[in-house]
Protein backbone atom coordinates (compact mmCIF):
# COMPACT_ATOMS: atom_id res chain seq x y z
CA UNK A 1 0.00 0.00 0.00
CA UNK A 2 1.42 3.38 -0.77
CA UNK A 3 2.62 5.13 2.01
CA UNK A 4 0.36 8.17 2.15
CA UNK A 5 -2.15 5.90 1.89
CA UNK A 6 -1.54 4.05 4.73
CA UNK A 7 -0.95 7.71 6.72
CA UNK A 8 -4.70 9.12 5.22
CA UNK A 9 -6.26 5.44 6.52
CA UNK A 10 -4.40 5.51 9.86
CA UNK A 11 -5.38 9.04 10.37
CA UNK A 12 -8.88 8.38 9.83
CA UNK A 13 -8.69 5.38 12.47
CA UNK A 14 -6.93 7.38 15.18
CA UNK A 15 -9.82 9.87 14.60
CA UNK A 16 -12.50 7.16 15.02
CA UNK A 17 -10.70 5.91 17.84
CA UNK A 18 -12.43 9.06 19.60
CA UNK A 19 -15.74 9.14 18.76
CA UNK A 20 -16.37 12.59 20.81
CA UNK A 21 -13.96 15.10 21.31
CA UNK A 22 -15.20 18.73 22.40
CA UNK A 23 -12.71 21.58 22.64
CA UNK A 24 -13.34 25.35 24.21
CA UNK A 25 -16.91 24.57 24.06
CA UNK A 26 -18.91 27.99 25.65
CA UNK A 27 -21.90 27.87 26.08
CA UNK A 28 -25.34 29.47 27.63
CA UNK A 29 -28.72 31.12 27.73
CA UNK A 30 -29.06 34.70 26.81
CA UNK A 31 -25.99 36.50 27.66
CA UNK A 32 -25.82 33.76 31.21
CA UNK A 33 -22.66 32.02 30.25
CA UNK A 34 -22.67 28.37 31.90
CA UNK A 35 -19.69 26.60 30.27
CA UNK A 36 -16.85 28.49 29.45
CA UNK A 37 -13.74 26.36 28.37
CA UNK A 38 -14.98 22.63 28.13
CA UNK A 39 -12.67 20.60 26.82
CA UNK A 40 -13.89 16.62 26.48
CA UNK A 41 -12.42 13.46 24.89
CA UNK A 42 -14.00 9.98 25.39
CA UNK A 43 -12.14 7.66 23.89
CA UNK A 44 -14.06 4.25 21.41
CA UNK A 45 -15.61 1.80 23.98
CA UNK A 46 -15.29 3.98 27.16
CA UNK A 47 -17.94 5.07 29.47
CA UNK A 48 -17.27 8.70 30.40
CA UNK A 49 -19.59 10.37 33.41
CA UNK A 50 -20.31 13.78 33.50
CA UNK A 51 -20.91 15.22 37.26
CA UNK A 52 -21.44 18.26 38.60
CA UNK A 53 -23.72 19.98 41.25
CA UNK A 54 -27.66 20.47 39.99
CA UNK A 55 -27.38 23.75 37.62
CA UNK A 56 -23.69 23.41 36.75
CA UNK A 57 -24.14 22.87 33.14
CA UNK A 58 -24.04 18.70 32.30
CA UNK A 59 -27.56 19.08 30.66
CA UNK A 60 -26.17 22.05 28.33
CA UNK A 61 -22.98 20.23 27.69
CA UNK A 62 -25.26 17.66 26.11
CA UNK A 63 -28.01 20.25 24.14
CA UNK A 64 -24.81 21.65 22.88
CA UNK A 65 -22.99 18.41 21.33
CA UNK A 66 -26.35 17.30 20.20
CA UNK A 67 -26.75 20.43 18.27
CA UNK A 68 -29.98 21.02 20.32
CA UNK A 69 -28.51 24.18 21.40
CA UNK A 70 -26.01 26.64 19.52
CA UNK A 71 -22.18 26.92 21.14
CA UNK A 72 -21.36 30.11 21.75
CA UNK A 73 -17.17 28.76 20.48
CA UNK A 74 -15.57 26.19 20.65
CA UNK A 75 -15.60 22.85 18.71
CA UNK A 76 -17.47 19.41 18.76
CA UNK A 77 -15.78 16.39 16.53
CA UNK A 78 -17.69 13.55 16.32
CA UNK A 79 -15.59 10.58 15.04
CA UNK A 80 -12.92 12.82 13.93
CA UNK A 81 -14.70 14.94 11.66
CA UNK A 82 -15.98 18.14 12.96
CA UNK A 83 -20.16 18.94 13.51
CA UNK A 84 -21.98 22.60 12.64
CA UNK A 85 -25.29 21.74 13.62
CA UNK A 86 -26.11 25.47 12.91
CA UNK A 87 -26.37 24.14 9.53
CA UNK A 88 -28.77 21.59 10.03
CA UNK A 89 -27.78 17.95 10.13
CA UNK A 90 -24.37 17.10 9.15
CA UNK A 91 -23.66 16.49 6.06
CA UNK A 92 -22.20 12.84 6.45
CA UNK A 93 -24.05 10.32 8.70
CA UNK A 94 -22.68 11.36 12.11
CA UNK A 95 -25.52 12.50 13.63
CA UNK A 96 -26.88 8.58 12.29
CA UNK A 97 -24.11 7.18 14.34
CA UNK A 98 -24.90 8.89 18.23
CA UNK A 99 -28.59 8.02 20.01
CA UNK A 100 -29.77 9.44 22.99
CA UNK A 101 -31.61 8.38 26.19
CA UNK A 102 -33.67 10.80 26.88
CA UNK A 103 -34.73 11.17 30.87
CA UNK A 104 -38.30 9.73 31.39
CA UNK A 105 -38.08 7.80 27.92
CA UNK A 106 -39.22 10.82 26.56
CA UNK A 107 -41.93 8.42 24.26
CA UNK A 108 -44.38 9.63 22.13
CA UNK A 109 -47.83 8.78 24.12
CA UNK A 110 -49.80 8.85 21.29
CA UNK A 111 -47.46 5.76 19.56
CA UNK A 112 -46.92 2.23 20.66
CA UNK A 113 -43.77 1.24 22.00
CA UNK A 114 -42.87 -0.57 18.91
CA UNK A 115 -44.22 2.79 16.44
CA UNK A 116 -41.96 4.93 19.17
CA UNK A 117 -38.98 2.66 18.89
CA UNK A 118 -39.19 2.42 14.91
CA UNK A 119 -39.39 6.18 14.44
CA UNK A 120 -35.47 7.37 14.30
CA UNK A 121 -35.62 4.17 11.62
CA UNK A 122 -38.95 5.59 9.81
CA UNK A 123 -36.89 8.91 9.87
CA UNK A 124 -33.77 7.95 8.85
CA UNK A 125 -34.96 5.12 5.99
CA UNK A 126 -38.07 6.91 4.60
CA UNK A 127 -38.47 3.57 2.06
CA UNK A 128 -38.20 0.86 4.56
CA UNK A 129 -41.90 -1.00 4.70
CA UNK A 130 -44.12 -1.00 7.66
CA UNK A 131 -43.16 -4.76 8.28
CA UNK A 132 -39.71 -4.34 7.72
CA UNK A 133 -39.46 -1.31 10.53
CA UNK A 134 -41.66 -3.46 13.01
CA UNK A 135 -39.01 -6.45 12.64
CA UNK A 136 -36.21 -3.68 13.48
CA UNK A 137 -37.92 -2.00 16.06
CA UNK A 138 -38.59 -6.21 17.36
CA UNK A 139 -34.92 -7.11 17.55
CA UNK A 140 -34.33 -3.42 19.52
CA UNK A 141 -37.06 -4.08 21.83
CA UNK A 142 -35.69 -7.83 22.58
CA UNK A 143 -32.35 -5.97 22.89
CA UNK A 144 -33.49 -4.59 26.17
CA UNK A 145 -35.72 -7.69 26.54
CA UNK A 146 -38.52 -5.78 25.88
CA UNK A 147 -40.02 -7.44 23.63
CA UNK A 148 -43.50 -8.82 25.38
CA UNK A 149 -44.00 -4.69 25.36
CA UNK A 150 -44.61 -3.72 22.06
CA UNK A 151 -48.09 -3.34 21.66
CA UNK A 152 -48.31 -1.66 24.75
CA UNK A 153 -48.81 2.03 25.29
CA UNK A 154 -46.14 4.06 26.90
CA UNK A 155 -48.77 5.07 29.65
CA UNK A 156 -49.04 1.38 30.36
CA UNK A 157 -45.31 1.10 30.97
CA UNK A 158 -43.39 1.37 34.50
CA UNK A 159 -40.50 3.67 34.91
CA UNK A 160 -38.38 1.41 34.19
CA UNK A 161 -39.57 -0.17 31.37
CA UNK A 162 -40.33 3.46 29.89
CA UNK A 163 -36.60 3.98 30.04
CA UNK A 164 -35.97 0.42 28.28
CA UNK A 165 -38.64 1.32 25.90
CA UNK A 166 -36.70 4.61 25.21
CA UNK A 167 -33.03 2.92 25.24
CA UNK A 168 -34.51 1.13 22.56
CA UNK A 169 -35.29 3.98 20.52
CA UNK A 170 -32.00 5.34 21.32
CA UNK A 171 -30.67 2.29 19.71
CA UNK A 172 -32.44 1.77 16.64
CA UNK A 173 -29.88 3.45 14.79
CA UNK A 174 -27.43 1.17 16.21
CA UNK A 175 -25.26 3.80 17.33
CA UNK A 176 -21.76 3.58 18.22
CA UNK A 177 -22.03 7.05 20.71
CA UNK A 178 -24.67 7.15 23.32
CA UNK A 179 -25.63 10.09 25.45
CA UNK A 180 -27.95 9.51 28.56
CA UNK A 181 -28.80 12.16 30.53
CA UNK A 182 -29.78 10.88 33.69
CA UNK A 183 -31.15 7.56 33.16
CA UNK A 184 -31.80 5.82 36.08
CA UNK A 185 -33.75 9.54 37.98
CA UNK A 186 -37.18 8.63 39.50
CA UNK A 187 -35.86 4.63 39.34
CA UNK A 188 -35.97 2.30 42.85
CA UNK A 189 -32.66 1.03 43.02
CA UNK A 190 -33.03 -2.85 42.24
CA UNK A 191 -34.43 -1.10 38.45
CA UNK A 192 -31.69 1.99 38.81
CA UNK A 193 -29.19 -1.34 38.74
CA UNK A 194 -30.76 -3.24 36.02
CA UNK A 195 -30.31 -0.18 33.62
CA UNK A 196 -26.84 0.24 34.46
CA UNK A 197 -26.33 -4.02 34.19
CA UNK A 198 -28.16 -3.03 30.76
CA UNK A 199 -25.78 -0.19 29.62
CA UNK A 200 -22.71 -2.33 30.96
CA UNK A 201 -23.67 -4.88 28.15
CA UNK A 202 -24.29 -2.85 25.63
CA UNK A 203 -20.92 -1.68 25.68
CA UNK A 204 -19.71 -5.16 26.33
CA UNK A 205 -21.55 -6.62 23.51
CA UNK A 206 -22.16 -4.09 20.91
CA UNK A 207 -18.80 -1.59 21.94
CA UNK A 208 -20.92 1.44 22.21
CA UNK A 209 -19.59 4.26 23.76
CA UNK A 210 -21.53 6.31 26.35
CA UNK A 211 -21.53 9.72 27.83
CA UNK A 212 -23.63 9.42 30.73
CA UNK A 213 -25.41 12.27 32.75
CA UNK A 214 -26.06 10.87 36.61
CA UNK A 215 -25.85 11.85 39.89
CA UNK A 216 -26.57 8.51 41.52
CA UNK A 217 -23.72 6.79 43.40
CA UNK A 218 -24.20 3.37 43.18
CA UNK A 219 -24.54 4.15 38.99
CA UNK A 220 -21.52 6.51 39.00
CA UNK A 221 -19.50 3.75 40.46
CA UNK A 222 -21.25 0.54 38.41
CA UNK A 223 -20.56 2.76 35.04
CA UNK A 224 -17.79 5.16 35.08
CA UNK A 225 -14.18 4.41 33.35
CA UNK A 226 -13.61 7.92 33.86
CA UNK A 227 -15.46 10.99 35.61
CA UNK A 228 -15.65 14.76 33.97
CA UNK A 229 -16.51 17.29 36.98
CA UNK A 230 -17.82 20.08 36.31
CA UNK A 231 -18.33 23.63 38.32
CA UNK A 232 -18.56 26.84 37.74
CA UNK A 233 -18.52 26.16 33.98
CA UNK A 234 -15.03 24.24 34.01
CA UNK A 235 -13.95 21.26 34.01
CA UNK A 236 -11.94 21.03 37.73
CA UNK A 237 -11.25 17.48 37.43
CA UNK A 238 -11.62 14.37 35.03
CA UNK A 239 -10.03 10.85 35.67
CA UNK A 240 -10.89 7.43 37.02
CA UNK A 241 -13.07 7.15 40.92
CA UNK A 242 -9.95 6.13 42.27
CA UNK A 243 -7.92 8.99 41.13
CA UNK A 244 -11.05 11.45 42.52
CA UNK A 245 -10.64 10.09 45.80
CA UNK A 246 -7.46 12.63 45.78
CA UNK A 247 -8.70 15.32 43.35
CA UNK A 248 -10.62 18.32 44.42
CA UNK A 249 -12.55 18.72 47.80
CA UNK A 250 -15.97 19.69 45.75
CA UNK A 251 -15.48 16.30 43.70
CA UNK A 252 -14.43 14.08 46.94
CA UNK A 253 -17.64 15.70 48.50
CA UNK A 254 -19.81 15.15 45.67
CA UNK A 255 -18.52 11.39 45.56
CA UNK A 256 -18.56 11.05 49.65
CA UNK A 257 -22.16 12.04 50.48
CA UNK A 258 -24.02 9.67 51.55
CA UNK A 259 -26.84 9.18 49.16
CA UNK A 260 -30.54 10.08 50.53
CA UNK A 261 -32.57 8.12 51.79
CA UNK A 262 -35.92 6.17 51.15
CA UNK A 263 -36.95 5.57 47.50
CA UNK A 264 -34.21 6.64 45.83
CA UNK A 265 -36.54 9.35 43.88
CA UNK A 266 -34.42 12.57 42.67
CA UNK A 267 -35.79 15.53 44.92
CA UNK A 268 -35.40 18.44 42.76
CA UNK A 269 -31.92 18.19 41.58
CA UNK A 270 -33.32 18.12 38.03
CA UNK A 271 -34.24 21.28 37.26
CA UNK A 272 -33.64 21.48 33.09
CA UNK A 273 -33.17 18.08 31.17
CA UNK A 274 -33.19 17.06 27.49
CA UNK A 275 -36.78 16.68 26.94
CA UNK A 276 -37.47 19.62 29.09
N1 LIG B 1 -33.44 26.53 28.31
C1 LIG B 1 -32.85 27.26 29.26
N2 LIG B 1 -32.99 28.60 29.29
C2 LIG B 1 -32.37 29.35 30.23
N3 LIG B 1 -31.58 28.85 31.19
C3 LIG B 1 -31.41 27.52 31.22
C4 LIG B 1 -32.03 26.65 30.26
N4 LIG B 1 -31.65 25.38 30.53
C5 LIG B 1 -30.85 25.46 31.60
N5 LIG B 1 -30.70 26.72 32.01
C6 LIG B 1 -29.86 27.18 33.13
O1 LIG B 1 -28.54 26.78 32.87
C7 LIG B 1 -27.90 26.28 34.05
C8 LIG B 1 -27.36 24.90 33.77
O2 LIG B 1 -28.47 24.04 33.54
P1 LIG B 1 -28.30 22.53 33.19
O3 LIG B 1 -29.66 21.99 32.96
O4 LIG B 1 -27.32 22.36 32.13
O5 LIG B 1 -27.69 21.98 34.55
P2 LIG B 1 -27.44 20.48 35.01
O6 LIG B 1 -26.02 20.38 35.42
O7 LIG B 1 -27.93 19.55 33.97
O8 LIG B 1 -28.34 20.40 36.31
P3 LIG B 1 -29.23 19.19 36.89
O9 LIG B 1 -28.27 18.30 37.65
O10 LIG B 1 -30.16 19.87 37.81
O11 LIG B 1 -29.90 18.48 35.75
C9 LIG B 1 -28.95 26.35 35.14
O12 LIG B 1 -28.71 27.47 35.91
C10 LIG B 1 -30.25 26.48 34.42
O13 LIG B 1 -31.11 27.26 35.17
MG1 LIG C 1 -29.45 18.13 33.83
Amino acid sequence: MPMTTDRNTRTQEQAEDVPLRVRGLVAGYGTRKILDGVDVEVPREEIRVILGGSGSGKSTFLRNVMGLEQPWAGSVELFGKPVDWSQGRPPDDSYKRIGVLFQAGALISSLTVEQNVALPLRIHNPGLSDALLRELAWIKLKQVRMEEAGDKMPGELSGGMRKRAGLARALATDPELLFCDEPSAGLDPVTSRSLDDLLLELRETLGITMVVITHELDSIKALADKVTYLSQGKIIFEGTLDEAAHGPQEVQDFLDRTPPDGDGKDEGVMAFNLED
